[in-house]
């Protein structure tokens, strides 16, 4: 469609929650205007209160199972429960999310001719049997299990992107996120930086499920959004999937440790059994990334705990 804006119109589904409320504020501070799409499943209006008073910024409360019609140029496709424990409530309302969604946002970026980028996730790769995870690998997942709403799903959203990219010649960016913290994430949501700083910093024992030897990689979320903000910006022929993550690994075990020496808990490490389908290792490979947007996360793991603790802290976690 013709541009007669004179600034982006830029839509942030999800943009209530953790990554998306992020995104805004970085799509605001580059001069858009930022539509924020959220139905508050799993986002609150906390996270965007800051964002309200700013008249370039719009919040929109609806559900991208049912179709928007509205003018943007760019889209950026966050919507969706991230957590297992959010995901896990309602899975049919979470496969939903990532498949009648994404088909409605697919359908307006075709119908006003907007970029499109989707959040997809390193869940796609399943529990791997390769590793580190490139994005030529096909993944390995149980389409029949609990995480199957959002794994299943979610590969079915990128299907579903590249078909729109084949079929009706959209311009679409499909990123594979990997484990990100930061500031905003919910307290409540069982994923494991959020889990371990809430526990030491209630003085409660830090669960570790299994051996705690499985390894994961975690990003801050400022380089996260780096990335995003930049890989929209490739040229066309650039859909990915790509990789988007930290590749340097820690043991979930070293993670404990790690939040209880910041925080200063006294907090014990309790061991409980693995839920079912939790991946052994998960590790991006980003070559594609650092080759193709010049980017890496910056961030070093203590930094960013330190700044996520402190935003819990502020939220009162721990607090006599
Ligand atoms: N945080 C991570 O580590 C990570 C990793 C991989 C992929 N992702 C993807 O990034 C996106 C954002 O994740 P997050 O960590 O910010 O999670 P989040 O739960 O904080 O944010 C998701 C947002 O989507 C909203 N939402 C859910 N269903 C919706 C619907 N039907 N209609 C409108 N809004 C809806 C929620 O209310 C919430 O505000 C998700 O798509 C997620 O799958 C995140």
């Amino acid at each position: 469609m013709p541009k007669i804006a004179n600034r982006r119109r830029t839509l942030v589904t999800g943009g209530a929650g953790f990554l998306g409320s992020h995104l805004c504020e970085r799509l605001l501070e580059r001069g858009d205007d930022v539509l924020c799409v959220d139905n508050f499943y799993s986002g609150t209006k906390d996270n965007i209160a800051h964002l309200l008073a700013n008249p370039h910024f719009e919040l929109v409360r609806h559900d991208i199972t049912f179709p928007l019609y509205l003018e943007v140029d760019e889209i950026y496709n966050l919507g969706c429960p991230a957590s297992p424990i959010h995901y896990q409530y309602d899975p049919v309302q979470t496969t939903k999310t990532s498949v009648h969604g994404s088909i409605n946002m697919l359908g307006l970026a075709k119908r006003v001719r907007a970029r499109i980028l989707q959040a997809s996730t390193s869940e796609v790769y399943g529990d791997p049997e390769v590793h580190p995870q490139l994005e030529s690998y096909w993944g390995n997942v149980n389409p029949i299990g609990t995480r199957a709403c959002y794994d299943e799903a979610k590969r079915c959203a990128e299907t579903l992107f590249f078909d729109y990219h084949r079929q009706h010649k959209l311009e679409i960016k499909v990123a594979r996120i990997f484990n990100t913290y930061g500031p905003r994430m919910h307290p409540n949501d069982g994923r494991v930086v959020s889990n371990f700083i809430v526990q030491a910093l209630r003085g409660e024992p830090i669960t570790v499920y299994g051996s705690g030897g499985q390894t994961r990689s975690f990003c801050y979320v400022d380089d996260l959004i780096e990335a995003l903000l930049r890989f929209m910006q490739t040229p066309a022929e650039h859909t990915g999937p790509l990789n988007v993550g930290n590749p340097k690994e820690f043991t979930i075990l070293e993670l404990a440790e790690r939040v209880i020496n910041l925080t200063g808990a006294k907090s014990k490490i309790v061991h409980q059994p693995l839920p079912s389908d939790d991946p052994a290792q998960r590790q991006p490979d980003i070559a594609a990334a650092r080759k193709l947007i010049d980017w890496e996360p910056l961030t070093p793991l203590e930094a960013g705990l330190e700044k996520t603790i402190e935003y819990f802290r502020a939220q009162g976690v721990g607090a006599r």
